[in-house]
């Protein structure tokens, strides 16, 4: 009883001398006062046929010596479903505006090939379809998200594919259907109308791609009780003009509009190294990553004057880091490594997702396998999982829990005399009542103390898990998959409602209190 009380005490003791060298990390969570829903969409991902995502990463047909089902990798798709990926964007990206689903459909030998010029000038045997990419879906558990051809399509093109996936009935496109193998309709609810129309999706004005988006949404039908969400191309990055016309002339025809915005730690022509990288390049890098916060922040202003309820949502369909690709791979390819740097900036932006929740409504990976920002690499028979695969391991708890709203003041990174928060948090409550705090310390000299006041509950037991490694460059090879992993996180103690830990330097933490 004695040493009981001993321990408590020293507990509380603990927490008292390290508050005080914790200002700058000060807490509160109001765990009673949450409002909004963080969608598990905001989970989401995006895979195209781009390089070896599709076609070696999902897909190695059925005759592989790959383990596979139906021709898809088993080992893929098992990874992804420990991440509870809750929908897949695809065709594309760019090759959706050249993608004609028809040239996807029907016995595979007789599928005509085309070009992808967008992507390394490769030949695309259009082997995997739609009736791949949903069993892919199906076998993953995951929603299903289709972008439509604008770019080089038809509105007739688009209806069809929507009637062939989406109808129950009698008509041509179910009974092709039907003949291709496959009776009941799919019911996919996610379809975007174009990809980046400002560029590669047929480099259109505002105004000229608001009046298509008029006309192709009109025949984005909705079949039984299928309820599209029509996702109209929102913009790229900062031009906060795309958004007010897109929502002055069509805001009220949708349900989502996107966004697009890469982290490129140098610039378009040389992005820099995905794993030779210093501690500037690396502060620039989440630097960058922050703009996402003022990003979504100034869309969010725009959107609210024209649609003040939030019925449409903020889709940010593609994000994530974008090197230069790795030596003697194929430009066109966009293959690159993945360390520690991703795995922060990755915890970063689910933490703003989470903050604006109220707005956004799903966001999407570019790309799941082998291409940009990836959570999982292969090479022929073999898989490994990124530092960012991590992440989303330890965000998942957030899917479709209650946002808790916090008030934080970081301390502060600094690099080359500038300054940017050294933490970020995002904190919410799930359905059975368990409180997850996600936290990342992107500093890379200094460990982090945070003192955290809980309102509204008291704790009666934490756990935790940890993502950091040596150093920042740190990343899983073929050779070293294990190299960056999760592990027990232990630096944590509480005493009533107070919660007190450490965050190591370059580290990503995800408490759960009970
Ligand atoms: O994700 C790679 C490309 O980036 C996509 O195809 C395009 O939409 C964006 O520019």
């Amino acid at each position: 009883m004695k040493i009981k009380r001993t321990i408590q005490l020293t507990v509380i003791l603990l927490i008292g001398c390290a508050s005080l060298k914790a200002q700058n990390n000060r807490l509160i969570i109001e765990t009673d006062r949450g409002k909004t829903t963080i969608n598990k969409h905001i989970y989401g991902h995006f895979s195209e046929h781009l390089g070896r995502c599709i076609y070696g990463g999902y897909w190695v047909g059925e005759s592989s010596e790959v383990p596979n089902k139906r021709g898809i990798r088993k080992d893929v798709v098992q990874a992804l479903k420990e991440i509870n990926i809750p929908n897949l964007r695809w065709p594309g990206g760019c090759f959706a505006d050249e993608y004609h689903w028809m040239d996807g459909i029907g016995p595979r030998n007789e599928r005509p090939k085309m070009v992808n010029t967008h992507w390394g000038g490769v030949v695309e045997d259009n082997s995997f379809g739609t009736h791949e990419f949903l069993d892919l879906c199906e076998q993953l558990g995951t929603e299903a998200y289709i972008s439509a051809n604008v770019g080089s399509g038809t509105v007739e093109e688009m209806s069809k594919w929507i009637e062939y996936v989406n109808f129950d009935g009698e008509s041509p496109m179910a009974n092709l259907r039907r003949k291709n193998g496959r009776d009941e309709p799919w019911g996919v609810k996610f379809w975007g109308i174009g990809n980046e129309s400002w560029g590669c999706g047929g480099n259109m004005t505002p105004e000229y791609y608001s009046d298509l988006y008029r006309h192709y949404s009109t025949y984005a039908r909705n079949y039984g009780e299928n309820n599209l969400y029509r996702i109209a191309c929102g913009s790229n990055g900062s031009d906060y003009n795309w958004t007010e016309t897109l929502m002055k002339n069509a805001g009220r025809l949708m349900q989502g509009l996107s966004l697009h915005y890469y982290t490129v730690p140098k610039d378009w022509n040389d992005k820099g190294s995905a794993t030779d990288f210093n501690e500037q390049e690396y502060f620039t890098t989440i630097e960058k990553t922050l703009f996402m916060d003022e990003l979504i922040t100034k869309h969010s202003a725009i959107m609210d004057k024209y649609d003040p309820q939030k019925r449409v949502g903020m889709i940010i369909d593609e994000w994530g880091t974008w090197y230069n690709v790795e030596p003697g791979t194929n430009p066109g390819f966009l293959y690159q490594q993945n360390t520690m740097r991703d795995a922060i900036v990755a915890g970063i932006n689910l933490n703003i997702f989470n903050t604006h929740a109220d707005r956004v409504q799903m966001a999407n990976i570019a790309q799941t396998v082998n291409v940009l920002q990836a959570v999982i690499l292969t090479d022929e028979e073999r898989m490994l999982l990124t530092p960012t695969y991590w992440v989303f391991y330890l965000y998942k708890v957030h899917q479709d829990a209650t946002l808790l709203p916090v008030s934080f003041t970081s301390s502060k990174y600094k690099q080359g005399g500038k300054e940017i928060d050294a933490v970020s948090i995002s904190a919410s409550k799930d359905s059975t009542g368990k409180i997850h705090i996600t936290l990342v310390n992107a500093d890379l000299n200094n460990e982090q103390k945070i003192n955290a006041q809980l309102v509204g509950s008291s704790i009666k037991s934490v756990r935790g898990e940890i993502l950091t490694s040596e150093v920042i460059n740190d990343h899983n090879t073929f050779n070293e998959p294990n190299k960056v992993k999760v592990e027990e996180f232990k630096d944590v103690r509480f005493s009533g409602n107070i919660l007190e830990l450490v965050l190591p330097s370059k580290s990503i933490v995800m408490v759960e209190l009970e």
